[in-house]
């Protein structure tokens, strides 16, 4: 079903090139654009992107464990401190502009978390906590008109206020792009409440035609160019160098089923993958990573936490390929070519490394015991791959499908 669907918004989106329509008034549902800016820390010191990334994973697993219904009381969502690099968008509320990161891996929205830029002193009693990796916000929910782009407003969003927040230097806040099952148990005085994501509420106000979030982010070494889009209602064509593969989605995550080979050797079984704009690493299951180190020959930076190679083993190095079956029983792979693999080394100071050090954007989980979430395609990943988020249209509490395809950035060598 989902198949067809976004093959007749392909051809459309195909009709409309590059440029789609950013304002359609009252007109009929129709994708659009938003630039995705890329914000970089460079602070020099106290990067630590591997805790970071387990630090997501641990709480990925901890919401996993309570869907279940054996614990009851961890807050869903995660993110999105300490990390070198964080993908944003501009909101406005109220007049004031929002810079908010974009995280699939959550579903809250919220704002405030720079005390300077807030909205005036909310007066709704609805308190919203949300425990991220190694943040937290604590805010009031109040429904607001956020406007997305100058010309698309979505109505009464139910949004966070922060009151206090703790790890998001440099940002407003988030806007949650998670499916909507990760929004239960933030609310303090309603804890089996969910809150409609903007997502949602862009398609039940019939302004999207699809609720599906396109992104395409790109590699690049400069600082804080505006180098992604999200694509709002459908996938943007123009961004993929071939057709788009769609996996299922376990929820409550945007998680997907994948196996993974280094060369020919399979190191990672059927696993169970959140594909999280939030984390900057490839976040693998221990076993999978001890397989990773030894066939590539790195040996752990004290530093930086990362694997870190030789130029030798750099020309040695293979091909880390991704294996699911796509929702038509087909077998696809999304590949990191060895470049892919490369942590860019623009960036090798600002963690705390040398300018001719060779990191790996692999990552151990930390975890050896069976767990639900068994990795994290993060940052790394998706920058060499266009992804698609699909939400069932019309059943936003249903298991969706998430979508990749190759970009011109798959096969580049820009690290
Ligand atoms: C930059 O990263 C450092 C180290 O993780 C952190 O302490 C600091 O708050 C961050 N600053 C901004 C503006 O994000
Ligand atoms: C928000 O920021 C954008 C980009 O910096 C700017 O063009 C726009 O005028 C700002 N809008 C408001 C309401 O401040
Ligand atoms: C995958 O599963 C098979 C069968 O259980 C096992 O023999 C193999 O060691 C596993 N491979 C990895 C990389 O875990």
């Amino acid at each position: 079903m989902a198949t067809l669907r976004l093959s007749s918004l392909v051809a459309f989106l195909a009709l409309c090139s590059t440029t789609l329509p950013t304002s359609f008034g009252s007109g009929p549902p129709a994708p659009f654009i938003v630039p995705v800016q890329r914000v970089v820390n460079s602070s020099t010191s106290g990067h630590n992107l591997v805790k970071a990334g387990q630090a997501r994973f641990e709480v990925f697993n901890r919401i996993q464990t309570r869907t279940k219904g054996f614990a009851a009381s961890a807050a869903p969502s995660t993110s999105l401190t300490d990390q070198i690099v964080t993908f944003t968008i501009n909101s406005v509320v109220d007049g004031k502009n929002f810079s908010l990161i974009v995280d699939t891996g959550s579903s809250n929205t919220w704002v405030g978390a720079n005390p300077a830029n807030r909205l005036t002193p909310p007066v709704s009693l609805d308190l919203l906590e949300v425990t991220y990796g190694s943040g937290a916000v604590l805010g009031q929910e109040t429904d607001k008109t956020v406007n997305v782009t100058p010309d698309v407003a979505v109505e009464s969003q139910s949004i966070g206020e922060a009151i206090t927040s703790v790890g998001f230097d440099g940002v407003d806040g988030i806007m949650g792009f998670g499916p909507v099952g990760l929004t239960e148990g933030t609310l303090l005085l309603d804890p089996i409440a969910t809150i409609p994501t903007v997502m949602d509420n862009l398609f039940s106000q019939g302004t999207i035609p699809s609720e599906t979030l396109g992104v395409f982010f790109a590699p690049t070494t400069e600082d804080n160019p505006i180098n992604g889009e999200l694509s709002f209602g459908g996938v943007d064509t123009s961004k993929a160098t071939g057709p788009m593969s769609f996996f299922q989605s376990t929820l409550p995550f945007w998680a997907i089923s994948q196996s993974a080979t280094f060369g020919d050797t399979t190191i990672m079984n059927l696993t169970t993958c959140v594909v999280d704009t939030g984390t900057t690493l490839v976040m693998l299951p221990d076993d999978t990573f001890t397989a990773y180190q030894d066939l590539t020959g790195g040996t752990l930076d004290a530093t930086t936490g990362l694997l870190s190679i030789s130029p030798a083993q750099l020309d040695s190095l293979q091909t880390l390929s991704f294996i699911g079956t796509d929702v038509n029983g087909e077998t696809q792979h999304f590949d990191l070519t060895p470049n892919a693999q490369l942590f860019p080394r623009a960036f090798n100071t600002e963690i705390g490394g040398s300018a001719d050090d060779i990191f790996l954007i692999v990552a151990s989980s930390g975890s050896t015991a069976v767990s639900e979430v068994g990795c994290i395609m993060g940052q790394t990943f998706l920058q060499r791959t266009y992804s698609a988020f699909v939400t069932p249209s019309g059943d936003p509490s249903g298991a969706g499908t998430v979508g990749f395809a190759t970009t011109p950035f798959t096969d580049a060598t820009t690290n």
